[in-house]
């Protein structure tokens, strides 16, 4: 069976407190609401892609628990490929305690759990779908030794590549540039890869060129409601793309949201100007970021304008 998109990364389960601020180190503060969700940064973005209408795979691993049967549920209901979805009673499905303040932002803590354990092993039974996918999508919320191979497997095959240094991490293997096809982060992980602050445009397209030369085919830079700045390898030009203004509620998930969507043009479009795509997903994250949650608030293809199709 051949997919359109495969992600290799984690899942998590999303324990979510709005709270008017997020509270300091010693700190306990009344918040207004608690939810639970299904999240994760490579269950999240392969989600996203199937909500626009490419057939999808997720290579990932949860627990043996009530948690983890529910993910494996979730990525049934919104048609999502589960074959190469391992559970494991060594560890617990993963977890993610976000606080999001009454601006949208958010703070989070994840405790990987079963995620760590995605390994070699199940990416060689995932072999026949990463081999014939069209994009592959790694990020690093799993180990990183497991991402790289997948994208190594996926580079051998001719998939296209996006990886997503989420989190980032400071000592990045330099291998992980070389294997990217497009490298897509936002400001902070580009700080923290650049050891340069990141803060204006002016500042995205440097970083953006210093990402580029470490051997990328394409860097993407998210920058919220800045939109995105977009390189080449081929263009010596760094583009920006803006995105409309909106009101956002919930911020958290919308860079998984824009990942899922590019991973979806990649796949459908392969003609399509990157920065087009990146238009697009930038669009796509929006709708995102005006209804809680992570998933939840991820729009299908039935929801969003026809422009974008
Ligand atoms: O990128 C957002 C995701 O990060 C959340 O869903 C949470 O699970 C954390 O992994
Ligand atoms: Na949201």
């Amino acid at each position: 069976e051949a997919f359109d998109v495969v992600v290799v990364g984690s899942c998590m389960t999303d324990l979510v407190s709005q709270a008017p601020r997020l509270p300091k180190a010693g700190e306990t503060i009344h918040g207004h609401k608690f939810f639970i969700g299904f999240g994760g940064k490579g269950a999240n973005q392969c989600i996203q892609a199937a909500r626009l209408g490419v057939k999808t795979a997720m290579v990932c691993k949860v627990g043996k628990d009530f948690f983890g049967d529910n993910y494996i549920q979730n990525f049934k209901d919104n048609g999502v490929h589960t074959d190469f979805v391992g559970q494991t009673s060594d560890a617990a499905t993963g977890a993610a305690s976000i606080t999001v303040n009454d601006a949208g932002e958010n703070a989070i803590v994840i405790v990987a759990g079963a995620n760590m354990l995605l390994g070699r092993e199940e990416l060689q039974k995932a072999l026949p779908a990463i081999s014939r996918a069209k994009v592959l999508v790694c990020q690093l919320e799993i180990s990183p030794q497991t991402s790289l191979e997948a994208l190594r497997m996926a580079r051998d095959n001719k998939a296209k590549t996006i990886f997503n240094p989420a989190p980032a991490i400071p000592d990045l293997d330099p291998d992980f540039y070389k294997v990217s096809d497009v490298f897509c982060c936002n400001e902070s992980e580009a700080e923290l890869l650049t050891g340069s602050s990141v803060t204006n445009l002016e500042e995205a397209h440097r970083a953006g060129q210093e990402l580029l030369k470490r051997g990328c085919g394409s860097v993407i830079i998210t920058l919220g409601p800045q939109g995105s700045v977009v390189l080449k390898a081929q263009e010596s030009t760094s583009k920006h793309v803006p995105v409309p203004a909106v009101t956002a509620v919930d911020t958290t998930g919308a860079g998984d949201s824009f990942i899922g969507a590019l991973a979806f043009y990649m796949a459908n479009y392969s003609t399509m100007p990157l920065e087009e795509m990146a238009r697009r997903a930038n669009q796509v994250a929006a709708v995102s970021v005006q209804a809680v949650g992570t998933q939840t608030s991820y729009p299908f293809r039935r929801n969003l304008p026809a422009e974008l199709f």
